[in-house]
């Protein structure tokens, strides 16, 4: 096991509040507060955004950067002087082996707050309402082995030994190829979208188009690399014409999502567009409805926010979407990262 210093301790938990202080401030005052690396901060007016027909940076109040966050911006929940910078990404697979939380803690950043779809308005289908499949509910998710090189090869497998193959629903007719999903497998925050669109299908990766571009630029505003976080899809096969999946197609692919969750377990989800919601909480409610606060799927916070193809349709939206990401970069913050507990390898 190892040791924790207790001034390292002291020193992550100062950080931590530091942190909560400048998302805080942040909140308020929104791009005015810049936080730089030495955890700084100054008042400076936002750059201006080039405008101009399909710039999705420059739309009104647009609050995602166009260019990527200067390095590890000092938001990183990864608390400065505590551990060596992964370039690669969070706990880079290839990179030193991150810790795994002990047994108490495994389950103690899931809010006991958040209530589990509590709110007014949300409606509980039946698998069988049209437009609705029912992806759980199901036990809590538990936290799988806590290896990333244990965790990267139960998801190479599942994708190499059924995804790839994978002929259970009639999307994979027209694929050029599965998308399986990317990122850290100990990610804290998983994204999951509605499904493949052209370029995703021409690459084999989530997210690499147009909406990939904002969505990247969406994490680099939540002082996150792309490496950090973990991103999915409803459905592994480009729908025709990038139509919604439909509900069979959500339910065959439904498996691989759930054990793509269940390995990387992150500690909190984001749902990308209603598809993703409903099949993550199991409601037929509009996004409106969804968006804004926390639900629960199997113990894990959701929040639910616009698509980012929605948004470069609709740029107005993006202030929304922002208010969301806010609430998850809060909730982050304010909870312990499970890679910074000292390990216990009888856990793992
Ligand atoms: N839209 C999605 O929902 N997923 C992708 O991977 C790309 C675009
Ligand atoms: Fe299989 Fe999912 Fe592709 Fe359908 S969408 S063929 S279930 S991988």
């Amino acid at each position: 096991m190892t040791v924790v210093a207790s001034d390292d301790r002291d020193r992550r938990s100062l950080v931590r509040d530091l942190e909560a202080y400048l998302i805080g401030l942040r909140d308020m005052y929104g791009d005015y507060v810049v936080v730089d690396p030495e955890g700084t901060v100054s008042a400076a007016r936002p750059e201006p955004r080039p405008e101009g027909r399909g710039s999705v940076a420059g739309g009104a109040g647009a609050p995602f950067r166009s260019e990527p966050p200067l390095p590890n911006r000092g938001l990183q929940p990864v608390a400065a002087g505590t551990r060596e910078p992964r370039p690669e990404g969070r706990g880079s697979v290839a990179g030193t082996a991150p810790t795994c939380p002990p047994g108490p803690q495994q389950t103690s950043f899931l809010p006991s707050d958040v209530p589990a779809l509590a709110a007014p308005g949300l409606r509980r289908v039946r698998a069988a309402e049209p437009g609705v499949i029912d992806f759980g509910p199901g036990p809590d998710v538990v936290r799988g082995p806590c290896s990333p090189e244990v965790r990267a090869e139960a998801l190479r497998a599942l994708d190499e030994g059924q995804v790839k193959g994978c002929t259970k629903c009639r999307l994979s007719q027209a694929r050029t190829q599965t998308v399986f999903g990317v990122g850290h497998p100990c990610a804290r925050v998983m994204f999951v979208g509605e499904g493949p669109g052209a370029e995703e299908d021409r690459r084999g990766e989530p997210f690499v188009g147009r909406a990939g571009a904002l969505l990247d630029r969406i994490i680099a505003a939540m002082n996150l690399r792309r490496a950090d976080v973990y991103i999915a899809n409803t459905v592994k096969c480009r729908p025709p014409e990038n139509r919604t999946p439909y509900p069979d197609e959500m339910e065959a692919c439904a498996p691989y999502l759930r054990t793509q969750l269940e390995t990387v377990c992150p500690q909190v989800l984001v749902a990308l567009g209603r598809p993703a919601a409903q099949c993550l909480l199991g409601v037929n409610s509009s996004l409106g409805e969804l968006r804004g606060r926390f639900h629960r799927h199997r113990g894990i916070p959701v929040m639910v926010t616009y698509h980012p193809a929605y948004l470069l349709r609709n740029p107005d939206a993006k202030k929304a979407t922002w208010d969301d990401v806010k609430l998850v970069m809060r909730f982050l913050a304010e909870t312990p990262d499970p890679l910074l507990l000292p390990t216990d390898p009888s856990r793992c």
